[in-house]
């Protein structure tokens, strides 16, 4: 099959990184000849028809930028039968050979959901959750990461100052990397993650373990969805007798400009996507392995073993946690 026009689209919460990808794919849609459009808007531009086209004085200085230019949306109509037959059609009548989607899962189940319909989709993980389990890394989970570093690094300091206790929440979704590598990499002392579950009794044992031991600002990191941080706060303030604060990183984790590690990410998943699409193979999930690129199918990708990093959560217990 000839390829002449793709497509490329951000779906879901941005990640940094989603414009470094469009960059590159761009750069080299050029030197291949290859027309290329962004759809605006993720899923909902596809629906709503909102084509533009691209090239490379367009994504001239975006590489660096968080957030996409592309913009992006949640788009729960993305479900329904009749909404993926007319973005289909869209993209049919546009004449687009292949569409590129960048996104997590709920945008990969959107990326099967167009190729049942006939269309050519390669799939680029970006997501800061890191949840697409069947890659080691998502884009902007880097960044994302570092960006919780820093925010939990200095409240820290303020805290510990004061010999106070704090008890962060930070995002993930339903996927406790953003917790355990930012815990493990600003010495945190205790964690919750929906991987290992902990009670609410268990993380006041624990944190009261860490009193008991001269620590006198025990550091909490909670994945969002766990735990109600303001409540675990107070309860711990009750119960330990140091004052505990709470903080939740939010949006920040995000924002900013992707890291060197993101950046590079991306230059692997635009290539290898451009590869495959002069291949003639689609339907694929860019991913990364013991620090190899690979596709496999999308909806393969979507079921693939759970892949958390039990060993550094082991680390993090044999550090933290009495035995
Ligand atoms: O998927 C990325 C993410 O930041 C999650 O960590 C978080 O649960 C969610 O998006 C927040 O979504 P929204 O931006 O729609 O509030």
């Amino acid at each position: 099959m000839e390829i002449n026009k793709i497509a490329v689209l951000t779906s879901g919460g941005d990640a940094q990184g989603m414009n470094t990808t469009i960059n590159i794919l761009v750069r080299i849609a050029a030197l291949r000849k290859l027309e290329i459009f962004g759809v605006m808007n993720g899923y909902k531009g596809l629906y709503n028809n909102e084509f533009v086209e691209l090239n490379t004085e367009m994504v001239a200085n975006i590489s660096s930028i968080g957030g996409t230019i592309l913009k992006t949306a949640r788009f729960e109509d993305f479900m329904k039968k009749e909404v993926v037959e007319k973005s289909a059609e869209n993209l049919r009548k546009m004449e687009i050979d292949v569409l590129i989607v960048i996104g997590g899962d709920g945008s990969y189940r959107g990326a099967v959901s167009l190729v049942r319909e006939g269309i050519n989709v390669i799939a680029i993980p970006g997501t800061i959750d890191n949840d697409l389990r069947y890659t080691n890394k998502c884009l902007g989970f880097d960044t994302a990461v570092n960006n919780a570093c820093s925010y939990i690094e200095n409240v820290k300091q303020t805290m510990s100052s004061l010999n106070r206790g704090v008890v962060f929440e930070v995002m993930g979704r339903y996927c406790g990397d953003i917790a355990l590598y930012s815990a493990v990499s600003t010495a945190c002392d205790i964690i919750a993650i929906p991987e290992k579950p902990i009670t609410k009794e268990e993380l006041i044992d624990r944190v009261k373990y860490c009193v008991e031991n001269k620590n006198h600002s025990p550091t909490v990191v909670i994945a969002e969805k766990m735990f109600d941080i303001r409540e675990i706060a107070e309860e711990l303030t009750k119960e330990t007798g140091v004052d505990f604060k709470y903080s939740i990183v939010g949006y920040i984790q995000r924002g900013g400009k992707p890291s060197v590690a993101d950046k590079a990410l991306a230059m692997q998943f635009a290539v290898r996507t451009i590869e495959l699409i002069e291949d003639g193979i689609f339907n694929r999930a860019i991913g990364i392995r013991d620090d190899k690129v690979f596709d496999i199918e999308i909806e393969k990708a979507l079921s693939a073993e759970y892949n958390f990093n039990y060993d550094l959560l082991n680390l993090f217990y044999m550090l933290n946690y009495k035995k």
